[in-house]
């Protein structure tokens, strides 16, 4: 048996990992700036972190959702008093995908409808609505294609209204700040437009904050920047530090019934200890402050790399263009100076999403490392 190739793989391989560091089979260590795409939240093995993991899997690991879990119930309550976004409910998945397929499915049902408006250059994961959503060809099969979606650019007012005019959208699916694509964003003014004419065309408004949440970009959704309400928000990804858990949070306007949604595995008990344990470290350690404050550092520093065109991004979703392609660049910065970053849609950008408590010195260490590559 063959193992498929889901990506194109780095020659390094990772056994072990604290805070921002990854130490290679060889006993090499490794600057982690990428989280692993915007998984690591509050650093790899965080002592708080697998004490939880450790308790609950000595106590018990798995139940299906047919029984009380009060470890949901406590999630919940963590959840609303970090996010401030206390009029939902939440449904608990696995994925970013299964949670923008969950969101996107729940629109349909809500309206009736079955359109659907995405955003050029969007990434919304892998599977039959969500890659639908995706602005990616290559990655939408003939099964895929099916779905209604159309994609307008970001600040184009005029295309937008004229796609919403049309009544056949169930949802608008938006990144506030755009990942994968190479963290683009619109005007305040044009999600509060967005927003404006979903409610008064019913349709609804899905912030899709599967990179961006749980602190990322200095708030703890980036739709939270531009002062707009979505009717259902997703999120996955820093949730749960590395341990697989998605979900969407639900507006109480919305009034789904049972069997709408479901999963096996969603919500599991292992998986909502680690998103306790990821949202006990942030609100102990201030890690959205941190975010907001490194973030703010990390751009002070770039802005006086001559090489660097452009800086991009908010809080620690970070973006350096160049004038050249980086993929080059990105294989020197892993074998030559040991540091982990990304790539995006836009192949000029290198991508920064390392664990919210970095410190200036880690970036400090960083751009030594990125100019001796310059
Ligand atoms: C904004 C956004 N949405 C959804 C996804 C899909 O998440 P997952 O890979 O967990 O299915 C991603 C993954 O990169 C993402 O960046």
């Amino acid at each position: 048996m063959k193992l498929f190739d889901v990506y194109p793989l780095y020659n390094v391989t990772p056994v072990k990992a604290e805070g921002i560091t990854l130490t290679d089979d060889k006993g090499e260590t490794y600057l982690d700036f990428y989280g692993g795409h915007a998984v690591i939240s509050i650093g790899h093995s965080h002592p708080h972190y697998v004490q939880r993991l450790k308790e609950q899997l000595e106590q018990m690991a798995f139940y299906s959702n047919s029984i009380k879990n009060p470890l949901q119930e406590a999630l919940t309550r963590k959840l609303e008093t970090l996010s401030g976004c206390a009029d939902y409910q939440l449904f608990l998945c696995n994925s970013g995908a299964e949670a923008n397929e969950n969101a996107l499915k729940l629109a349909s049902f809500h309206t009736g409808k079955a359109g659907v408006i995405a955003f050029k250059n969007s990434f919304h994961g892998r599977t039959s609505a969500a890659v639908a959503a995706t602005d990616n060809p290559k990655i939408n099969a003939p099964i895929n294609r099916q779905h209604q979606v159309d994609f307008v650019s970001l600040n184009d007012v005029v295309a937008f209204e004229q796609l919403i005019t049309r009544g056949n959208h169930c949802a608008v699916i938006l990144e506030a700040l755009q990942g994968v694509g190479g963290l683009d964003e619109p005007t305040s003014e044009f999600y509060q437009l967005v927003s404006k004419k979903c409610r008064e065309h019913n349709v609804l408004l899905i912030a899709d904050e599967v990179q961006s949440g749980f602190g990322r970009t200095g708030k703890f959704f980036a739709f939270q920047h531009h002062g707009i309400q979505p009717d259902i928000i997703s999120m996955a990804k820093g949730m749960g530090n590395g341990f697989p858990i998605g979900g969407i949070l639900i507006h109480n306007d919305l009034q789904p019934s049972f069997g709408m949604l479901g999963t096996t595995f969603g919500g599991n008990h292992m998986a909502c200890v680690a998103s306790l344990a990821v949202l006990e470290v942030i609100e102990k350690e201030k890690l959205i402050a941190n975010a907001a404050k490194m973030g703010d550092y990390f751009k002070q520093k770039a802005a006086v790399v001559p090489e660097v065109k452009k800086v991009k991004g908010r809080g620690l979703m970070l973006g350096l263009e160049f004038e050249e392609e980086v993929g080059e660049l990105r294989k020197r910065l892993i074998y030559n100076q040991h540091v982990f970053t990304g790539g995006s849609a836009n192949k000029k950008l290198l991508r920064f999403l390392p664990a919210l408590n970095i410190t200036s010195n880690d970036i400090d260490l960083f751009f030594e490392r990125l100019k001796n590559e310059l």
